[in-house]
C-alpha cells in the first residue's frame, strides 16, 4: 500500500523568539510542500530524496540521531529515535521549500517523516514529538511555532498561537493583500546564537518571572543590558503579535504592516538576530508603493525576510499563500 505524505513549510508573519518563553506567534503554513511516498514495511528506514545526493538508511532503533550520516539523515534520524517505530518504510521523498532558508524545510521533513511511519497523534502532538525529535537532530533548543504551524495550518489563515497554554486562534488573512518572501541567505541555527537567546530569556525570567506575564516597566528593572534589552524585545513582541491579530481581523493592513516593521526594528536592535543583509531587504522592501511592511522572519542569522503588500506591489520575491496542515494519504492509488 502506498503512503503519501505531504507537510507544508511556514512563514512567521510576527511573534519572533517569543516561542520557547510561552510566548505569541503568528505563522502560517504555506504553498510549498515537502512530499514522502513509500509504503511501510521492513526493519529499515529507507529514503532517497530528490533534493540530496546520498539516500539515506536508518535501523529502527537510534540512540544518537545528531551523528547519522548525511547529514540530512539527522532529522529522519531525530523522528525515528522519538517514535520508535515498530515497522520500518521505503520511499522517496521531494521538496519545494528552499532547503536551509528558514522557511522550516527541516520541520516540513520531520512532520513528513512521523506520518509516513504511522504516527496519528493530534495536531498538538505531532508537533510536540517532532519539536523533541528537532532538539535531539540539532542540538538546537527550539520552540514549538514551526511543528504547530506546519501540523496545524489552516487554509487562507495565519495562526495565532499561545505557546504557554498551547492552544492555536486562525486568524483570516484579509482580502487584498500579498505576503511575499526574499530569500537573503543560506543559514543553520547550529553554531547559531540561538541557543545563547534562550538562556539569555531564561537567565531574564530569573530576575523577573516568567517573560509571557511580565511588563515593559518588569523588563526595564534589570540591570544587565543585554538582558534588558532580550526582555524588552519578547515582552514588547507579545503585545504586537495581539494588535497585529487585531489589525489583520479589522482589515487595517496599514496598522498590521506598521507592526511588522516595528517588530523587524526589535529584533534588529534589541535582541540582535537581524543581519545588515537583512536589513537592507527590510528598508528597501519598507520603501517601495504598496509595501505595507516588512520584517525579518525565523531564527535569524539569515534565512528570509517576509513583507505585506497591495497585490503587484512586488514581483521580484515568493507570493505564498496560506494553507492548510500537513495531511497523509494512505490509499492503493496514491501515487501521483
Ligand atoms: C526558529 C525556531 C522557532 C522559533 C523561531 C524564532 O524558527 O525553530 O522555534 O524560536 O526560530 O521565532
Amino acid at each position: 500500500m502506498t503512503v503519501r505524505v505531504v507537510a507544508p513549510g511556514r512563514v512567521n508573519l510576527i511573534g519572533e523568539h517569543t516561542d520557547y518563553t510561552g510566548g505569541l506567534v503568528m505563522p502560517m503554513a504555506i504553498d510549498r510542500y515537502t512530499e514522502i511516498t513509500g509504503s511501510l514495511g521492513g526493519d529499515r528506514v529507507r529514503l532517497a530524496s530528490r533534493d540530496e545526493v546520498e539516500p539515506l538508511d536508518l535501523p529502527l532503533r537510534v540512540d544518537d540521531p545528531a551523528t547519522a550520516e548525511p547529514a540530512w539523515a539527522r532529522y529522519v534520524a531525530g523522528v525515528v529515535a522519538e517514535l520508535q517505530p515498530a515497522t520500518g518504510f521505503e520511499g522517496s521523498v521531494g521538496t519545494t521549500i528552499p532547503i536551509g532558508a528558514g522557511l522550516s524545510s527541516s520541520h516540513a521533513l520531520q512532520v513528513a517523516v512521523a506520518l509516513a511511519l504511522g504516527y496519528r497523534g493530534s495536531t498538538l502532538e505531532l508537533a510536540q514529538l517532532t519539536q523533541r525529535a528537532e532538539n535531539r537532530s540539532s542540538g538546537v533548543p527550539t520552540g514549538i511555532m514551526d511543528q504547530l504551524a506546519i501540523a496545524g495550518g489552516v487554509h487562507g489563515h495565519a495562526l495565532m498561537i499561545d505557546c504557554g497554554t498551547l492552544t492555536i486562534e486562525p486568524v483570516q488573512v484579509p482580502e487584498g493583500l500579498e505576503v511575499v518572501v526574499y530569500f537573503i541567505a543560506h543559514r543553520t541555527l547550529v553554531g547559531s546564537e540561538y541557543t545563547t537567546r534562550v538562556q539569555e530569556c531564561a537567565a531574564a525570567e530569573r530576575l523577573i518571572g516568567p517573560l509571557r506575564d511580565a511588563t515593559e516597566a518588569d523588563a526595564r528593572s534589570i540591570g544587565d543590558t543585554v538582558l534588558r534589552k532580550r526582555a524588552l524585545h519578547v515582552v514588547s513582541e507579545n503585545l504586537r503579535v495581539r494588535s497585529f491579530a487585531a489589525a489583520f481581523r479589522s482589515g487595517d493592513l496599514v496598522e498590521a504592516g506598521r507592526l511588522m516593521s516595528e517588530g523587524h526594528e526589535s529584533l534588529r536592535s534589541l535582541y540582535d538576530t537581524s543581519t545588515p543583509a537583512m536589513d537592507d531587504a527590510v528598508g528597501r522592501l519598507q520603501s517601495t508603493p504598496g509595501v505595507f511592511g516588512a520584517r525579518m522572519t525565523g531564527g535569524g542569522f539569515g534565512g528570509c525576510v517576509v513583507a505585506l503588500a497591495a497585490p503587484g506591489a512586488l514581483t521580484d520575491g515568493w507570493i505564498v499563500h496560506a494553507v492548510g496542515g500537513a495531511r497523509v494519504d494512505t490509499s492503493e492509488g496514491a501515487q501521483e
